[in-house]
């Protein structure tokens, strides 16, 4: 476990759900295992007129739907948390904020670090960030890391004006993107996972893969995200980010690597070399979906979920095929896929190897799964099984490195931010690319309309995603 940290935070939207839900869960469980003790605090601020006391309050509310540890000691970690009124467009309260900071920081002694967290609408993100910076919010002997959490950006153009706004505030070594599923323990292992199994390596290229396959499904519906999800559809919420993000894990160059740049150099390499798309290869390599309701009519229709338009276009599922035009992936078929209301939920890269890695010493054809959130106790599968059971042993996970989805992804994350460890949050070379490709799906979609809703809540989505793969001799394995 990492050594105490110290650090002032600055929640911007300290009120809101994200940071309730996600952010004071994990700083809790830094808490509990002392990485943060005695050095830190965390100020809250959003519109509203709260008291510290009522701030404190709802955190420990927050913390109450997760552990039930004695009250006691979420009234202690409460301690350190100060509200903050706060309107973004208004100088004179960055300045209230900047004399808070500087006495919590005397107060807790935190070293003069400060963690700048927007957990606010993107909208706000540039000129948040812009003002910290004018209004001097910054400090001199130690660090300023801004957080970004997604979107970041809605497309290509937006996701550049956005950049440009921050980046006049925070030079790119302060800026920490987070895509939550870089936190996920698996995700982090894949490259370790690589790097330790020779032969597995020795076949991720185009001579032994037949396809890749990345499903992230959900069994959900939007719930109550309608209005933010009008905006966005499955292809923004998660192919752009999470599901780029696993498909550089598991097939950019160098998994031995440790140093953030090298990595992130890598990753960036990938991505530039994404196959592009014509606006017709959209219609034939892409495919799209939007929930209707289930069997028993009892779950809504997409179209009939709370601020979501009667007649909405937007997609609740995506599958495609993604290829990259290097000399190591050209030729094999990136298969991804992710939606709502499927049924179950779970997030797997399959990768298919071919016949011919039996000059390799594996079993031809062999399929192997890293699911990403444990399943039935399984986090690596050989043709299905575990892959102790497998028969084969071209893969070993020592068992110290085995996880059990007990910690939460914001925690690692969280703890990266303080140690100022950038690998596991995006480079905006990674971004610019991967909008790019994702603007001209998005392009030739808006230009048409879809005949939805398509698919049955509860199911695989529509027939067109498995006929994406039959067109190709292939199938999804998770079916
Ligand atoms: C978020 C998306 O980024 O990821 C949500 O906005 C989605 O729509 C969520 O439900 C899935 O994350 P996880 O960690 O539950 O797989």
């Amino acid at each position: 476990m990492a050594k105490e940290k110290s650090a002032i935070f600055i929640i911007f939207g300290g009120s809101g759900d994200l940071a309730h839900r996600k952010l004071y869960p994990s700083l809790f469980r830094l808490y509990k295992s002392k990485v943060l003790k005695d050095h830190f605090a965390v100020i809250g601020t959003a519109r509203r007129p709260w008291s510290d006391d009522y701030f404190r309050e709802t955190v420990i509310t927050s913390l109450e739907d997760y552990f039930d540890d004695d009250k006691e000691i979420m009234e202690e970690f409460a301690k350190h948390f100060f509200y903050q009124s706060h309107d973004v467009n208004d100088s004179e309260h960055y300045i209230a904020l900047k004399n808070l900071a500087g006495k919590l920081d005397d107060q807790f002694e935190a070293g003069h670090n400060r963690v700048y967290y927007m957990a606010i609408a993107p909208r706000f993100f540039g000129t948040v960030a812009e003002h910290i910076n004018s209004e001097g919010l910054k400090t001199k002997d130690g660090y300023n890391r801004l957080v970004i959490e997604k979107p970041f950006g809605r497309d290509l153009d937006s996701a550049c004006e956005l950049n440009g706004n921050i980046s006049k505030a925070f030079p790119e070594d302060d800026i920490y993107r987070i895509d939550h599923y870089l936190g996920k323990e698996m995700v982090q292992d894949i490259p370790n996972i690589r790097a330790n199994n020779p032969k597995l390596e020795q076949a991720l290229n185009n001579k032994y893969v037949s396809n890749i396959q990345v499903t992230l499904a959900e069994s959900i519906g939007v719930e109550d995200r309608g209005g933010y999800y009008e905006t966005a559809g499955v292809l923004r919420d998660m192919i752009q980010n999470h599901v780029m993000q696993i498909i550089g894990a598991i097939a950019s160059d160098d998994p031995k690597a440790k140093e953030a740049k090298v990595i992130h150099k890598n990753k960036c390499d990938l991505f530039a070399s994404l196959k592009e798309l014509s606006p017709e290869e959209v219609d034939t390599e892409f495919v799209r979906g939007q929930y209707d309701t289930d069997k028993t009519g009892e779950k809504k229709a997409y179209r009939q979920e709370d601020n979501v338009a009667e007649d909405s276009n937007i997609e609740t599922f995506v599958a495609g095929k993604i290829e990259f035009n290097t000399d190591r992936w050209s030729g094999v078929p990136f298969y991804v896929r992710s939606g709502k209301r499927m049924p179950d939920k779970s997030s797997r890269i399959d990768i298919v190897l071919n016949d011919k890695v039996k000059e390799l010493g594996i079993r031809p054809n062999s399929v192997v799964t890293l699911l990403i959130e444990k399943e039935d106790g399984n986090s690596i599968l050989i043709n299905g099984l575990n892959y102790k059971d497998a028969g084969q042993d071209f893969i070993e996970f020592p068992e110290e490195a085995e996880f059990d989805n007990a910690s939460e992804a914001y925690e690692s994350l969280i703890i990266d931010i303080l140690s100022g460890n950038r690998v596991h949050f995006t480079l905006w070379d990674e971004l610019r690319s991967t909008w790019k490709y994702i603007d001209t799906i998005r392009e030739r979609w808006d230009s048409q309309t879809p005949e939805f809703p398509n698919y049955i809540s509860g199911t695989m989505g529509p027939d067109a995603a498995e006929m994406l793969l039959e067109r190709d001799g292939n199938s999804w394995i998770w079916d």
